[in-house]
């Protein structure tokens, strides 16, 4: 760690200024090497105050997210943060493959190549928030789409305790505030030959927290909303945002197959009573979506006859015009 990230990670972790002598006392280092550190941290685009002579802070109106903001945050303290990334779950893929713990989260502002459900690209663009956490579970790999729902649990709690929004779930797990998608998540796993088990599993989130310059992709703008909208959004917030769902998922995550969130998923339905359209073998339906079941599928009603969805994906067919 260089003496900028101590000093971040030290300022972070402070509720009250912090003087240059008191940082260079902790950190072994002179004076002079902090008042640098401090400089190059406000080149790199952190916001940090000087209050009156009482020392350092880092500012509410900070902007820059940094890795120490979300470890002060997150319980297993794993977190990661880059500027720009191909694929938040490529970076964890690549880190898993050497070794890296349970736990360990990598956090991004852009994604050049973000990966969607069912082979679909997602757009990432500045104004967003993508993160992936690698997983090392126990449990049979059927498992994994439990882990999915648990996450878009945990995302709708941390987004409603961040913003004032109330949240829903488009099943399987796509956020939903105000009839539009503010969130995505992808979960991909490395199997094991041998055992037929999970090596690792890598769950990837994205949030939509400010609407991007110049407004989303084209093919998404009639489906997409961002949480803040237009308003100016810190990395206080950001972190908190990332760390209390990365903290509630682990806590379902540890007790995976007494779904206790599932009660929480299922009265979060957002396509119940919906006219939906969905595609199986091959061959479009359409129907109405009832519920989803306790055991995390969705129920289709068409011509009296119920069918359950246990994977895939479902439109909501547009209404007819008068
Ligand atoms: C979807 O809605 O189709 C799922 C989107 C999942 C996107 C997240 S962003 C962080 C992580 N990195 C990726 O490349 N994809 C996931």
């Amino acid at each position: 760690m260089n003496i900028g990230d101590k000093i971040l990670e030290r300022l972070s972790e402070a509720s009250a200024p912090i003087s240059g002598e008191q940082l260079a006392a902790e950190l072994s280092v002179s004076r002079s090497a902090v008042w640098k550190g401090v400089n190059s941290l406000r080149e790199q685009g952190f916001k940090i105050d000087a209050a009156n002579n009482r020392g350092y802070i880092l500012s509410p109106k900070n902007r820059r997210l940094c890795a120490a903001q979300i470890n002060s945050k997150l319980n297993c303290r794993r977190a990661l943060v880059f500027d720009e990334v191909n694929s938040t779950n490529a970076i964890i893929k690549e880190m898993a493959e050497q070794g890296a713990p349970e736990g360990t989260l990598a956090v991004a502002w852009r994604q050049t190549a973000g990966r969607g459900r069912l082979g679909r690209s997602f757009s990432s663009p500045e104004g967003g928030l993508y993160f992936s956490l690698l997983l090392r579970p126990e449990f049979a790999p059927e498992l994994a789409l439990l882990a999915t729902s648990a996450a878009a649990v945990a995302v709708c709690r941390a987004l409603e305790k961040n913003s004032e929004s109330k949240c829903m779930i488009k099943w399987v797990n796509d956020v939903y505030i105000n009839d539009k998608k503010v969130c995505g998540i992808l979960t991909e796993g490395a199997f094991d030959a041998e055992t037929a088990g999970l090596r690792y599993a890598v769950l990837g989130i994205g949030i939509n927290i400010t609407e991007p310059k110049g407004g989303f992709d084209s093919e998404i703008a009639d489906r997409a909303a961002a949480v803040f909208g237009k308003r100016q959004v810190y990395s206080e917030q950001l972190a908190a945002v990332t760390a209390d769902t990365v903290n509630c998922f682990m806590d379902f995550y540890r007790s995976l197959e007494s779904k206790e969130f599932m009660e929480e998923y299922r009265s979060r339905s957002w396509l119940n009573g919906k006219p939906v359209t969905y595609e199986k073998n091959g061959t479009a339906y359409s129907g109405t979506a009832v519920e989803i079941d306790p055991d995390g599928r969705l129920l289709i009603e068409q011509n009296g006859e119920t069918t359950a969805l246990a994977a895939g994906d479902v439109s909501v067919k547009p209404k007819e015009k008068v």
